[in-house]
C-alpha cells in the first residue's frame, strides 16, 4: 500500500519504519508545510514520488492510499475529515479528535464513507504485552484497583521554561500531559476494566493553564483506578493492578516491556515478551493486516471495535478536563469558554 504522511518530526520517522519493515507500506507522498522540508525528510526514503506543501492538493492529486497523520493535537479532526472525503484509509495519531464534539463528526462522515478505515494510532493497544495484562486481569477473584503512571520528562518542556509555548504545551493545540501521556492509561484502563462510572482530574497548570502533570481518578463500582500522568518530571514508579492477594505488576502502564504477576505467596512470574526494537512495529502490522484485506467481516469488525475504544477514551480524556477546568481553543465552537 502507498503511504502518504503529514507531519515530519522523528515520530513520523519511527511510524514509516514500522510500516515499511510490515512489507505492506511503501512511503510514496509527503506533505510538510514547506516543499524543501518534505523534499528533504523524502530523501531518507527510497519510494518517495511526491511531496507537497499545500494540503488540498496533497489530498486530491496525492496516488497514496493510506495517510499517516502525525500533526500537532488540534489538527488530527480536519485533517482526518478531509482525508476521509478524498478516499484514503486513515492512521492518525493519538489523540484522534480533541473533544467529544469533533468525534461525533468524524463519525457521521465515516458513516457515509464506509470504505474507509480509519484508526487511532493508540500504539500500546496491540501489543502482545497489553493482551496479556487484560488476559490475567480476566483470571484475579477479583479486581480491587490499579496505578498506572506514565511520567516522562518532555525535552519541550525546555522550550516551555524558556518563554516559548511549543504544540505539545499549547491550549490553542490541544496538547498538555492528559492529552499526550495521559490518553495510553485511559486506553488501559477502558480495555482492562471497562468505563467507569465518573472521573476527575487534578491537573499541575502551568503558567497559560495547560496542565503539565495530574492525577485522575477513574471511579468504578468496586474499585478506583489512579492514573499519574507527566511531561515534566521522569517517574520510576511501576504501575500495579490489585486483586485480593495477588498483584500485577509492569514497568509503565504505556511502555509495558517488564509484566510480572506476584501470587498470593509472593512468587513473581514473568508475563511479558520482550517487545520489539520499534514500538511501532505491533500498531503498524495490526493495521496493516486489517488493510490487506478490507472485505472480510472480521477485519471490519476489528477496526470497529478499535475504534469503539477510542471513542470512549475521547469521551473520559473530555469528561476529565472538564472536572479540572481546561479548555482547548477546539472547544470553542461548541461550548462557551
Ligand atoms: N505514538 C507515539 O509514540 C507518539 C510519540 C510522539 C508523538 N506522537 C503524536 O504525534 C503527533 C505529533 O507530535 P509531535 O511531537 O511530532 O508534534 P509537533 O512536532 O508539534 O508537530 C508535528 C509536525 O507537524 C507539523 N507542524 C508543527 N507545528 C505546526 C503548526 N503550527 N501547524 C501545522 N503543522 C505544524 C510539522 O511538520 P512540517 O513542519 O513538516 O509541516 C511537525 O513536524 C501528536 O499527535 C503526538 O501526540 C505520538
Amino acid at each position: 500500500m502507498k503511504l502518504g504522511i503529514i507531519g515530519t518530526n522523528w515520530i513520523t520517522e519511527q511510524f514509516i519504519s514500522a510500516a515499511e519493515a510490515t512489507g505492506k507500506f511503501e512511503l510514496t507522498s509527503i506533505y510538510s508545510r514547506t516543499k524543501e522540508k518534505a523534499q528533504a525528510f523524502g530523501q531518507k526514503f527510497t519510494h518517495v514520488s511526491e511531496c507537497f506543501s499545500d494540503l488540498t492538493e496533497f489530498f486530491t492529486k496525492g496516488s497514496f492510499e493510506v495517510v499517516y497523520i502525525a500533526s500537532p493535537n488540534s489538527l488530527h479532526f480536519e485533517q482526518t475529515l478531509q482525508a476521509i472525503e478524498a478516499g484514503k484509509h486513515i492512521i492518525v495519531e493519538k489523540p484522534m479528535c480533541s473533544n467529544p464534539f469533533e468525534m461525533k463528526q468524524l463519525l457521521e462522515k465515516l458513516h457515509k464513507h464506509p470504505e474507509i478505515y480509519c484508526f487511532e494510532a493508540a500504539r500500546h493497544l496491540h501489543e502482545p504485552n497489553f493482551k496479556t495484562i487484560k488476559a490475567q486481569i480476566k483470571q484475579l477473584p477479583v479486581i480491587q484497583g490499579a496505578n498506572l503512571t506514565y511520567e516522562k520528562y518532555s525535552s519541550r518542556y525546555d522550550q516551555f521554561l524558556a518563554g516559548e509555548e511549543p504544540n505539545v504545551f499549547s491550549l490553542s493545540y490541544s496538547g498538555g500531559a492528559l492529552q499526550d501521556l495521559g490518553v495510553y492509561l485511559v486506553y488501559d484502563a477502558i480495555a482492562w476494566f471497562g468505563i467507569p462510572q465518573s472521573s476527575h482530574y487534578y491537573p499541575v497548570k502551568l503558567r497559560n493553564g495547560i496542565d503539565g502533570a495530574g492525577t485522575a481518578i477513574l471511579e468504578y463500582p468496586d474499585f478506583n483506578v489512579v492514573l499519574n500522568m507527566g511531561k515534566t518530571a521522569n517517574s520510576e514508579l511501576p504501575g500495579e493492578i490489585y486483586g485480593l492477594k495477588e498483584t500485577i505488576r509492569m514497568d509503565n502502564a504505556a511502555e509495558l516491556q517488564k509484566v510480572e504477576l506476584v501470587d498470593a505467596t509472593g512468587n513473581v512470574t514473568m508475563l511479558s515478551v520482550d517487545p520489539a526494537q520499534n514500538p511501532m512495529l505491533a500498531e503498524a502490522e495490526a493495521f496493516a493486516a486489517v488493510l490487506s484485506e478490507t472485505d472480510s467481516l472480521e477485519n471490519k469488525q476489528l477496526q470497529q471495535d478499535w475504534l469503539a475504544y477510542a471513542v470512549e477514551v475521547n469521551k473520559v480524556l473530555y469528561e476529565l478536563r472538564q472536572s479540572a477546568g481546561i479548555k482547548f481553543l477546539a472547544d470553542e465552537p461548541y461550548v462557551d469558554r
